[in-house]
């Protein structure tokens, strides 16, 4: 039980990898609000899920800070505390640039990065008054190296890393570790859009052959927020099978 008696944030949390790191913290111990803004998957997931221990749903779009802010402390009164946040939420909205509207710029930026902000704002006050916190947010790939088609989402996932840096520098004093993961492409929805030829010619760069599985991202999330990584902060973990070196 590698979380025993934590009590998690996950966004984003109805499908892909916020979902398998639901099940994988409630199997290690941890008590875990489920934040979606996909009421009917989110709240038929964790249906399922409370099976294996104590989940909450909670239909919340992680760009909406005033919902954001109300969700934090229902979690805080529903389970007494807030150890862990992990800020995964986040959606693409591909085109090659001279496609790209300004609209769609804009939404993958409020979800992605304003989401962040808003859902770590909301929760460090909890996590200060428990002398002790764990932060980790969702960067990719495409994040630190930049891809065909993604000038939204890649702006977004930098600003990801940056944020985790920033962070880790300000509240590493206060015992808060905040740390990112990069995940290279993970068989989910998301990765579901991407055209096969693509998928194709990135198998031929990924040295383990393989597309990552929701487990392989789930995993890291647990180290980061797990004891083990107490010395940990301010790093991005890549976990793509080598695509990047
Ligand atoms: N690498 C190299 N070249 C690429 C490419 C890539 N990843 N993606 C597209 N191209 C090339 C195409 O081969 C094509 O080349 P030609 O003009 O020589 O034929 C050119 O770019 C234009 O591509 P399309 O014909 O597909 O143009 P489109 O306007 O129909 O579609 C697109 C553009 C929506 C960006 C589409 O190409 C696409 O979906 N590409 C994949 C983008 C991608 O990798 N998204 C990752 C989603 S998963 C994710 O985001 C998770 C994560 O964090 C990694
Ligand atoms: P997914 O699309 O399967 O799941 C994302 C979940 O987030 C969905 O349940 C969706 O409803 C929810 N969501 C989206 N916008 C939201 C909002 N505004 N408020 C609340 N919930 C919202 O995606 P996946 O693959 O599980 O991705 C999870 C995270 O991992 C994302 O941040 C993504 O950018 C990142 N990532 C994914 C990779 C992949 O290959 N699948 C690779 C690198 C990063």
């Amino acid at each position: 039980m590698r979380l025993e008696g934590k009590v998690a944030i996950i966004t984003g949390a109805a499908n892909g990898l916020g979902l398998e790191a639901a099940r994988v913290f409630l199997k290690e111990g941890a008590k875990v609000a489920l934040v979606d803004y996909d009421a009917t998957l989110g709240e038929q997931r964790t249906g399922e899920l409370q099976a294996e221990g104590e989940a909450a749903f909670y239909q919340v779009d992680v760009s909406n800070q005033a919902m954001v802010v109300e969700m934090v402390s229902m979690v805080k009164e529903r389970f007494g505390k807030i150890d862990i946040l992990i800020n995964n939420a986040g959606i693409t909205k591909d085109n090659m640039l001279l496609k790209m509207s300004g609209e769609d710029f804009q939404k993958v930026m409020d979800v992605n990065v304003n989401g962040v902000f808003n859902c770590t704002q909301a929760v460090v006050p909890y996590m200060l008054e428990n002398g002790k916190g764990k932060i980790i947010n969702t960067s990719s790939v495409s994040g630190v190296y930049g891809n065909v088609g993604q000038t939204n989402y890649a702006a977004s996932k930098a600003a990801v890393v940056g944020m985790t840096k920033s962070w880790a520098k300000e509240f590493g004093r206060k015992n808060i570790n905040v740390n990112a993961v990069a995940p290279g492409f993970v068989d989910t929805n998301m990765v579901a859009t991407v055209p096969e030829k693509v998928i194709q010619s990135l198998l031929q760069v990924i040295p383990l052959q393989r597309l990552g599985k929701p487990s392989d991202i789930a995993n890291a999330y647990l180290y980061l927020a797990s004891d083990e990584s107490d010395y940990v902060n301010g790093t991005v973990l890549h976990v793509d099978g080598g695509i990047m070196m």
